[in-house]
């Protein structure tokens, strides 16, 4: 899957020949997941229609600040209205990123001197996301010392530039000063997109799910967990950047990430020997299943029939998973969850010293929205150094976000 999946790009063509590789950029955009929303200056609609840019990006094309309709006047003549507004501050605050291709040495000079004489400018200047720029060019105006300047200076407004490459050019000339090829800008972004990720190099690891203790060959021991908040935490590490392994008891759930390795279990012994497997390699441990902390003694081999008019089974503890790798971790940073219904702070304090954790993630059963089966948690994180930090009730999303950023927080420390 492209890391550029799902990511809002405002795509602004200013007006040179290269503008009509713009419609195959806009297709690879589309077709490794992106939403785009092209804005044109009025002089790029010489090089490429709007109508074809629409037609690919599926959305209409903006390149004023107001757009026009045509309404019938009192007399039945046609008369142009302003229909609406094309809010260039929404725009530039929708985007994941902003990419100005191709960028004419007009375009690169207005926004280097914060020139806002028309949509694709304003919107540049209201973009909060990170810009990248396709420069495309003659090869003299390439190199010209004002257009290096503008590069200079958008450098250090942290904008990104996507060079351009060398070969045939409009002029008849040939040298430097061609925009980028369209897959070329897309393994560009992508790159750097990916080169930034703060969880990039990281291995984690992640527990989910119940698991099933089996009594007999169709009977077990579980519990209601439905994997939900594991899961969702493996797919935000993976979005971040991170080698996920995802270790999972049972559950209908799927990752959306592709890159996420899944590791299907059954009994609690399976997820311990799982973890074992892959912990002398990873970075972070985040332990979210719901572990059975007893299983039947002996499997019956048959169907156990209800002959007895009462019946007793024999558990044993299973291993404590978690405190098994607290008990061997070396650099890994190790984070567990504790589910309470009462004395939380002080049981998840005494689970930090015990499972030798660095943080906990506390739920409390009492509170509202917080546990099994929901679409949000509501989770309080308590440190090595008991420090305690009550969370809002959120999406379930948003707490493996949270839960993320704390492990963000460690590497950046
Ligand atoms: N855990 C584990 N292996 C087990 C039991 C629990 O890895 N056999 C992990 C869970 O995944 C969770 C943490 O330990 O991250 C705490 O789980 P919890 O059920 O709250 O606590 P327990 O240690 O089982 O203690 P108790 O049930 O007595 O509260």
């Amino acid at each position: 899957m492209s890391v550029l999946s799902g990511k809002k790009i405002v795509l602004g063509i200013s007006g040179g020949i290269a503008a009509y590789k713009t419609a195959t950029l806009v297709r690879l955009f589309i077709k490794a997941g992106a939403e785009v929303q092209v804005i044109m200056t009025p002089a790029s609609k010489d090089f490429v229609t709007p109508l074809t840019l629409s037609t690919l990006s599926k959305k209409p094309v903006f390149s004023t600040f107001y757009n026009e309709e045509e309404v019938p006047g009192q007399d039945g003549i046609l008369v142009k209205q302003n229909a609406s507004w094309n809010n260039h501050v929404e725009l530039g605050l929708w985007a994941d990123l902003m990419i100005i291709a191709p960028a004419t040495a007009n375009t690169l000079s207005k926004m280097v001197n914060g020139t806002c004489d028309n949509l694709l400018l304003a919107t540049y200047l209201s973009a909060k996301c990170p810009v990248y720029f396709a420069p495309a060019m003659d090869l003299d105006m390439y190199k010209h010392p004002s257009t290096i300047a503008s590069f200079n200076a958008l450098h250090a407004f942290g904008n990104t530039i996507i060079p351009a490459e060398s070969g045939e050019l409009a002029s008849g000339l040939s040298g430097e000063g061609r925009m980028a090829e369209p897959e070329n800008i897309v393994a560009f972004l992508e790159n750097d997109i990916l080169g930034k990720l703060p969880l990039r190099g990281k291995k984690i690891m992640i527990t989910a799910g119940p698991t099933y203790e089996a009594i007999d060959p169709v009977r077990f021991i579980g519990n209601h967990s439905s994997g939900r908040m594991g899961f969702e935490i493996a797919d935000e590490a993976a979005k971040l950047g991170a080698n996920v392994v995802l270790i999972t008891g049972p559950s209908h759930l799927n990752v959306s990430h592709k890159s996420i390795e899944v590791v299907r279990v059954v009994s609690a012994q399976e997820m311990y020997e799982a973890c074992h497997a892959h912990f002398n390699t990873t970075d972070v441990a985040i332990a979210a299943a719901a572990v059975a902390d007893y299983r039947p003694k002996n499997i019956a081999l048959q169907k156990i029939k209800k002959s007895e008019s009462s019946f007793s089974i024999a558990l044993e503890k299973t291993n404590d998973i978690l405190a098994s790798l607290g008990q061997i971790k070396k650099n890994q940073f190790l984070i567990g969850f504790a589910l309470e219904t009462e004395n939380e702070i002080e049981n998840a304090k005494l689970k930090i010293q015990k499972k030798n954790l660095d943080l906990i993630v506390l739920n409390s059963l009492q509170d509202e929205g917080a546990g099994f089966g929901t679409a949000t948690n509501k989770i309080t994180f308590i440190d090595a150094n008991f420090t305690i930090e009550p969370m809002d009730l959120k999406s379930k999303e948003m707490v493996a976000q949270d839960i993320l950023n704390k492990v963000i927080a460690h590497y950046n420390d």
